[in-house]
């Protein structure tokens, strides 16, 4: 039970409804919201991947970039990364991204968080 005056949690553990899955074509990357955290979905080919959505380069917006296949590139530099994975393909950026597990559920798409 919570103490009163305590905060409750900024994130909630599990999945949670980011989109519907018509909002997001294929070959398409949409920032979405979820607790704290900046999300890009991307769709490849009909299949969801979710990715922090922040360059860990400096800072782009990865939905601003280009998805081909499984790689977005970022609008700043021109890093890629893989969006299944997370893994860099190429510099300038050298940490991978974190990803989120995304699945679809009737119309929607829903994202997975961790504790
Ligand atoms: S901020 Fe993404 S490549 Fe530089």
């Amino acid at each position: 039970m919570r103490q009163s005056g305590e905060k409750p949690p900024v994130m909630a553990k599990g999945f949670h409804r980011v989109a519907q899955v018509s909002q997001v074509l294929p070959g398409q990357a949409k920032v979405v919201r979820v607790a704290d955290r900046e999300i890009a979905l991307c769709n490849v080919g009909g299949r969801f991947y979710a990715i922090a959505n922040i360059c860990t380069h400096d800072g782009g917006s990865l939905d601003q970039g280009e998805l081909t296949g499984h790689v977005i590139e970022c609008p700043r530099h021109g890093a890629q990364f893989n969006v299944k994975t997370g893994e860099v393909v190429r510099a300038p950026a050298l940490v991978p991204l974190k990803t989120y597990e995304a699945r679809v559920q009737g119309d929607d798409v829903e994202v997975g968080l961790e504790a």
